[in-house]
């Protein structure tokens, strides 16, 4: 029989870095994980560079059905607070694109430098690979000073411990180890889990709707992308990249967290111009086909795909811009700058960035991430119902939840152990 003051499940983002703070903070910690490689989804974050956290980080970068929970652990670990822990590193990074933030070099400088933190508290071991079996509560142990207690079964011996950190990810990309697990645990204690469900993630649409397009997949250019209505609309400027099966990019995975089955989400083709306006007065001075006026808005391809659909629905759109009606080049003005489209469907989880939804962060405390009706029992990272956008701000939910949750393991310690 092992014995730790806390356990943490999971050996990726959230679980590592609360593992070096809680053993610098002197717990003595023991991290386990059932995949063979540590931290596999920091290594191929960000194209190999890890986007580790976003300079304008706030609770409205977030979905959550609480959308005010995240709001604590952000404000007590911000991307200043990360970027002095990589500058004490000594690890390059820069700034991309609107506040996020990478590394120079590898994503793998941050897991080292995780790892480092575990190794300089001198109180933290990790077991990997290992796979729990299963977890026992029990109000106390005499093997240890902590108000409860539970035991973990797994195929490296028996572990009891005051505490529990359950850090083990959403379900995205399952080849590299993303498991169910979370859910299970808080479903075995009587936590809610608010239905998980595949964010920042390809919408794809029905094969003969979406033929005429297909051949275009590759194809990327900025766009305004929104859904919802009226109060819940939501619109990002970002780029899009058309696929086989339909649409990725930026704005398509920003957009996809938010999309719901059944309802269409909305493009402007050309958001930074007066498409109307441009083509009315192309008609006064051109001779040109429209598709070649209309190449100098968006790139060639997709104009000569454009006007060939509209011809299809019975525009005439494929004629001189100076033989074409004013109500006609209005209507494709229209048309691109309001193209409505009805995704059938995303790629799913083997193509998701993140996982929408979690254990319900009502039956979490907002300070300390400890399940209120559990004593001992932690939730960080991507298993909690808080989603970032696109952007690094999934990390920074990581680091924030987790320092939050160490913060807390170390104040419960202090209360409950002898003078
Ligand atoms: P994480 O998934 O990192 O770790 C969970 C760990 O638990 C894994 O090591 C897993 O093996 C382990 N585990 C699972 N089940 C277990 C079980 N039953 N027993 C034991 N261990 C178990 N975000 C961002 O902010 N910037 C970015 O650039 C990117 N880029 C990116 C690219 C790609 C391709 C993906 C898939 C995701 C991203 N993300 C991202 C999202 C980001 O990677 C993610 O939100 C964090 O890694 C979440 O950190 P966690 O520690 O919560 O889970």
């Amino acid at each position: 029989m092992h014995s730790f003051d806390v356990t943490i499940i999971g050996a990726g983002a959230a679980g590592l870095f609360c593992a070096g703070v809680a053993g610098q903070l002197g717990l003595k910690v023991l991290v386990l994980d059932h995949a063979d490689k540590v931290a596999e989804k920091i290594r191929i974050s960000g194209g190999g560079r890890c986007n580790f956290t976003n300079r304008d980080t706030g609770a409205a970068n977030f979905l959550s059905d609480n959308p005010r929970f995240c709001r604590s652990a952000l404000s007590r670990y911000s991307p200043r607070d990360f970027t002095g822990l990589l500058d004490r590193h000594r690890i390059a990074y820069h700034e991309k694109h609107k506040g996020q933030l990478f590394c120079d070099h590898s994503a793998d400088d941050i897991i080292q430098m995780l790892l480092a933190e575990c190794a300089a508290s001198g109180n933290v071991s990790r077991w990997q690979p290992c796979a729990v079996r299963s977890i026992r509560f029990s109000p106390s142990s005499p093997r240890i000073h902590w108000p409860s207690s539970y035991e973990i079964d797994s195929n490296q011996g028996t572990v009891v411990c005051g505490a529990i950190v359950v850090a083990t990810g959403g379900l995205s990309i399952p080849k590299i180890g993303a498991t169910d697990f979370g859910y299970r645990v808080a479903r075995q204690f009587g936590l809610p889990v608010v239905t998980p469900r595949p964010a920042l993630v390809p919408l794809t649409f029905d094969e003969a709707a979406w033929a005429p397009f297909a051949q275009l997949a590759g194809l990327s250019l900025p766009v305004k992308i929104e859904t919802g209505s009226k109060k819940d609309k939501i619109a990002f400027l970002e780029d899009l990249l058309f696929t086989h099966r339909g649409l990725s990019g930026p704005g398509v995975l920003q957009i996809s967290s938010y999309w719901q089955p059944g309802t269409p989400i909305r493009l402007n083709l050309a958001p930074d111009t007066d498409v109307a306006a441009f083509l009315t007065e192309a008609k006064t001075r051109s001779r040109k086909r429209i598709a070649n006026e209309l190449a100098t808005l968006v790139p060639a391809r997709l104009a000569d795909t454009w006007v060939a659909q509209g011809a299809r629905l019975g525009h005439q759109w494929e004629r001189p811009v100076n033989e074409a009606s004013d109500k006609s080049l209005i209507a494709l003005a229209e048309h691109l700058s309001r193209w409505e489209v009805n995704p059938t469907g995303t790629e799913g989880y083997r193509k998701a960035e993140v996982t929408a939804g979690g254990v319900d962060t009502r039956a979490l405390s907002s300070q300390t991430l400890e399940a209120t009706q559990q004593s001992g029992l932690y939730f960080i990272g991507e298993v909690v119902d808080v989603t970032g956008w696109l952007g690094g701000y999934n990390f920074q939910w990581a680091w924030a939840s987790a320092f939050a949750c160490a913060q807390g393991l170390a104040a419960k310690l202090q209360g409950s152990s002898p003078p």
